[in-house]
C-alpha cells in the first residue's frame, strides 16, 4: 500500500489554538483530578486577587465561598477588594488564554504566565458546560459591570453570553464565579489547607472562607501594613540568551549599541558598555538593528566576561522574618517559633531570596512520631503538589537534622517530630518545573541557599531544645527531692529533737544547687 505523499500530508497541517491545546492537556495546568482542580481554581483566583490588591496598594480582604451544587459539582466564588478591572479588559482576561499583564514584567508577582484564571474558566465550561460570571467595579462613581462568558476554544477568544450594568450594592473590587466538577477533601491536599497556608505567608491579608460543609473560617490579619511594593527591573546581562538579545536588539529605541547596552540592561553603565563593545570588537556607534549574527554572539559572550554588579534586589518582595513568625504564631499554637530571611542571591541573572520558619511543639505535639509538615512557597503562594521534585524538598533532605535535635530516618530524608517547617522562595522569575507551578526546579544555587536558611533556623531550634532538656532535668531533680526530703527531715528531727517548723524549700534548693542530685540520678541509672 503506498504511503501518503508530502502533498497529502500538507492537507492535514493546521494551526493549533492554545485553548484547544490546554483543553486536551489540562493536567499541565493543574486540573488532572477533581480534588486538585478545586484547589487550582481557588489558587488562581486568590493569587490574582492578592497580586491586584498589592499592586493597587490596598490591604487585601478576600471572600471565598464554595458550595456543592450536585454530585461532584461545585460553585466557587471569589471576591476581592482590589482595584477592579476596566470593562474593556474583562472579556479577554477571563476568556482568552495567555493574556495578562505580568508575563513581560520583571517584577515579583504570583502570576507570571497569563494563563491562570482563563484556564479555570475553560475547565469549568468543559466539566459543567456553564459560563463564568465575572463582576467588577473600579470605584464608587462607576456602576458595577457583569459578564457571563465562555471561551471559544477554536479561536481562543471570549464568547460573551450576557453583559449588564448592575445597580449599586457591589463594593469596588472583582468577583469571579465558576461552576466546576470537583471533589472536596479535608486532608493535607485541600482548599482549607491551601487557604490556611496562604494566610500564614500573607499575614497582612484578611481571608474569609466558607467551605462546602458550611464551615466558616476567618483568617484575620496579623499585620496592618503591606510589604513595600517590588520594583520592576531590566534584565541583567549575566544569563541572557542569544534569542532574547536578538529580539531586544531588533525592538530597541536606542540608535547606538553603546546606549542600547546602558538603557536595556540593569547595572550596565558607560564603562561596562564600552568594555563590552571593545571585547566583542563591535563599533560602539553601530545601530543595534544592524548587528550581524556573529557580532551578536560576540556581544553576548563579552557581556558574560565583563565584571558587572549583581542585579538590584528591590525588585523582590520578601515576607520578612518578623511577619513569617507572626504568620506562624497566629495559625499554629506552637511552643516555639523561629524564622529567618536570607540576603538576596542570583541564579541565571534572576535575583531570588530564601526565607525559612520553624514552628515546634504545642499543638504539633500530637504528630510527634510523624514526619514534620513542610510548607513550601514560591512568591508567597503555597505549593501543595509535586513535593518530591522540588528544590525545597531536596534541600530539606540534604540537611542533617539529627544535629539539630530532630529524628531523621536513614542518613537523609524528611525529618520526624512535632514541627512545621516553612520555606519561601521569592524571585522575579521562579523556575517552576511545569506550567501548573507546583514545584521549584533544583538549581544548585537555589538548593544551597535553602539549605543555609534551614540550618539558620535549625540552630535556633536546637538551642530551644537544649534549654527545654535542661528544664526537664531540673524538674526531675525537684521531684526526687520532694519524694525523699520529708523522710530525711523526719529522721533529722528525730535525731536532733528540734526544728519542727523546718521548711523544706530552701533546703531542697541548696541541695539542687550543690548538684547532689547528679549523684542520686547517676545511682538510679546504674541500677
Ligand atoms: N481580581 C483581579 N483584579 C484585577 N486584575 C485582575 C484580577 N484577576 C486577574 N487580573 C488581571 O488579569 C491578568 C490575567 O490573569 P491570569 O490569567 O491569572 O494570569 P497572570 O496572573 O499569570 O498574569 C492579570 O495579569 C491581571 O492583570
Ligand atoms: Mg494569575
Amino acid at each position: 500500500m503506498p504511503g501518503k505523499t508530502a502533498e497529502e500530508m500538507a492537507l492535514d497541517q493546521k494551526e493549533i489554538s492554545v485553548a484547544e491545546f490546554f483543553e486536551k492537556n489540562r493536567h499541565l495546568l493543574g486540573f488532572d483530578n477533581p480534588a486538585k482542580a478545586l484547589i487550582t481554581v481557588v489558587k488562581e483566583g486568590v493569587d490574582n486577587a492578592l497580586d491586584a490588591c498589592e499592586e493597587a496598594g490596598k490591604l487585601p480582604h478576600l471572600k471565598v465561598d464554595i458550595e456543592e451544587e450536585g454530585k461532584n459539582k461545585y460553585s466557587i466564588s471569589l471576591k476581592d477588594n482590589g482595584p477592579g478591572i476596566v470593562k474593556e479588559q474583562m472579556p479577554s482576561i477571563f476568556g482568552k488564554l495567555l493574556y495578562g499583564s505580568k508575563f513581560h514584567s520583571r517584577k515579583q508577582s504570583r502570576g507570571q504566565q497569563g494563563i491562570g484564571i482563563s484556564a479555570s474558566v475553560l475547565y469549568g465550561q468543559l466539566t459543567t458546560g456553564k459560563p463564568a460570571i465575572i463582576t467588577s467595579r473600579t470605584d464608587k462613581n462607576s456602576p458595577p459591570k457583569r459578564f457571563k462568558l465562555k471561551i471559544d476554544t477554536v479561536q481562543n477568544e471570549p464568547e460573551i453570553l450576557e453583559e449588564e450594568e448592575l445597580e449599586d450594592g457591589f463594593e469596588p473590587g472583582t468577583e469571579i464565579k465558576v461552576f466546576v466538577e470537583g471533589k472536596y477533601l479535608q486532608r493535607y491536599h485541600s482548599v482549607d489547607e491551601y487557604l490556611k497556608q496562604t494566610a500564614i505567608a500573607n499575614p497582612y491579608a484578611h481571608i474569609e472562607y466558607s467551605n462546602p460543609e458550611g464551615e466558616d473560617f476567618d483568617f484575620k490579619r496579623a499585620a496592618h501594613e503591606l510589604p513595600p511594593e517590588p520594583k520592576e527591573i531590566k534584565p541583567h546581562p549575566y544569563g541572557v540568551e542569544l534569542g532574547v538579545l536578538g529580539r531586544m536588539l531588533k525592538n530597541t529605541d536606542s540608535n547606538k549599541i553603546l546606549s542600547f547596552l546602558q538603557n536595556e540592561f540593569t547595572r550596565v553603565g558607560r564603562t561596562s558598555a564600552e568594555e563590552i563593545c571593545r571585547l566583542a570588537e563591535v563599533d560602539p556607534d553601530k545601530k543595534p538593528g544592524k548587528l550581524k549574527h556573529s557580532e551578536q554572539e560576540g556581544i553576548l559572550d563579552a557581556m558574560q566576561k565583563v565584571k558587572i554588579q549583581r542585579p538590584p534586589t528591590d525588585c523582590l518582595s520578601p515576607i520578612g522574618a518578623e511577619l513569617i513568625k507572626n504568620g506562624l504564631e497566629k495559625e499554629i499554637d506552637a511552643e516555639f517559633v523561629t524564622s529567618s530571611s536570607r540576603d538576596p542571591e542570583v541564579y541565571r541573572g534572576n535575583p531570588f531570596q530564601v526565607e525559612v520558619g520553624i514552628a515546634y511543639g504545642g499543638e504539633l505535639e500530637e504528630r510527634d512520631t510523624e514526619k514534620v509538615k513542610v510548607m513550601r512557597y514560591a512568591n508567597k503562594v503555597p505549593l501543595l503538589y509535586q513535593a518530591s521534585s522540588c528544590a525545597i524538598t531536596k534541600a530539606l533532605e540534604k540537611t542533617d537534622w539529627k544535629r539539630y535535635g530532630l529524628e531523621q530516618p536513614g542518613s537523609n530524608g524528611t525529618p520526624k517530630g512535632p514541627a512545621t517547617i516553612f520555606v519561601h522562595l521569592c524571585s522575579t522569575w521562579v523556575p517552576f518545573t511545569s506550567e501548573s507551578k507546583e514545584s521549584i526546579a533544583r538549581y544548585p544555587k537555589i538548593v544551597k541557599e535553602i539549605k543555609l536558611g534551614l540550618q539558620e533556623c535549625a540552630r535556633d531550634l536546637k538551642r530551644h531544645l537544649s534549654k527545654k532538656q535542661k528544664g526537664k532535668k531540673e524538674k526531675r531533680r525537684k521531684k526526687i527531692f520532694s519524694n525523699y526530703m520529708p523522710l530525711v527531715l523526719e529522721n533529722a528531727v528525730e535525731l536532733t529533737g528540734e526544728g519542727e517548723d523546718l521548711s523544706i524549700d530552701p533546703i531542697m534548693q541548696r541541695v539542687i544547687d550543690e548538684e547532689l542530685v547528679e549523684k542520686v540520678e547517676e545511682g538510679e541509672e546504674d541500677e
